[in-house]
């Protein structure tokens, strides 16, 4: 099978850059970081204390993560129940960017994601695709954009959809997963050698989308 492994750092465009890619292609696309969330949704509903490891090692031996494509679109699943309308939170951003450090937490979801990779041609995109769970891609990118950027995308985001927010507070959460992110000793976001760099700073969308297009092989 093949796949299109896409890195990058929260608020970069990842996921939207990933489904254009993936729908141009005919494939569907796998956004990891849904299962990350799904299982801080059970730490906060379970309310466990995520600086615990041993609770939240308890927590991973009675849940079950899974993920479907209905109509194209990813459903994200905790013990059979779709927890898609509940992952993209701040509380989720938060406790995901926290567990997500741990080894058990990322070794409880790995086989799932090279599981899905091997049924069917796959974008998949996260933090630890190009340089851990799809090593062997053919298909490796990185995105990137400055902080800066990266919290004024979030801000026009959240204020289209109505929201309440405040650009400090979006630019403090970026810095504070970007230091989670690159800092953990488990899989840290790193951009291998092997992938094509895009800094998206000043590209549209289709202009990310296009580059990428224009460097897979599908052979
Ligand atoms: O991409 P996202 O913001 O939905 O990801 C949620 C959290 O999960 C984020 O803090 C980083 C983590 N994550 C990860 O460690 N590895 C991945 N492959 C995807 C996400």
């Amino acid at each position: 099978m093949l796949s299109v492994a896409i890195d990058g750092p929260a608020g970069v465009g990842k996921s939207t850059v990933s489904k254009l890619v993936a729908k141009s292609l005919g494939w569907h696309c796998l956004d990891t970081g849904a299962l990350y969330r799904a299982i801080a949704v059970a730490c906060s509903r379970a309310k466990i204390d995520i600086k615990d490891i041993e609770q939240v090692k308890n927590l991973l031996s009675k849940i079950k993560i899974d993920v479907k494509f209905l109509d194209g679109v990813q459903h994200t699943y905790l013990n059979g129940e779709d927890v898609s309308p509940y992952l993209r939170t701040e509380e989720m951003d938060m406790l995901s960017s926290v567990t997500s450090a741990y080894r058990e937490v990322r070794e409880s979801i790995i086989d799932l994601q090279r599981e899905l990779a091997r049924k069917e041609n796959l974008v998949v995109e996260g933090r630890d695709i190009t340089s851990n769970v799809l090593k062997d891609s053919k298909n490796k990118f990185f995105l990137d954009a400055s902080p800066e950027e990266r919290a004024k995308r979030r801000y026009k985001e959240r204020i289209d959809r109505g929201e309440k927010v405040e650009y400090k507070e979006i630019y403090d959460d970026i810095i504070e997963r970007d230091k989670n992110d690159t800092t953990r000793k488990v899989a840290p976001l790193v951009c291998t050698k092997d992938s094509i760099k895009i800094d998206t700073t000043n590209l549209t969308i289709n202009e990310v989308v296009e580059e990428i297009l224009k460097n897979i092989k599908l052979d």
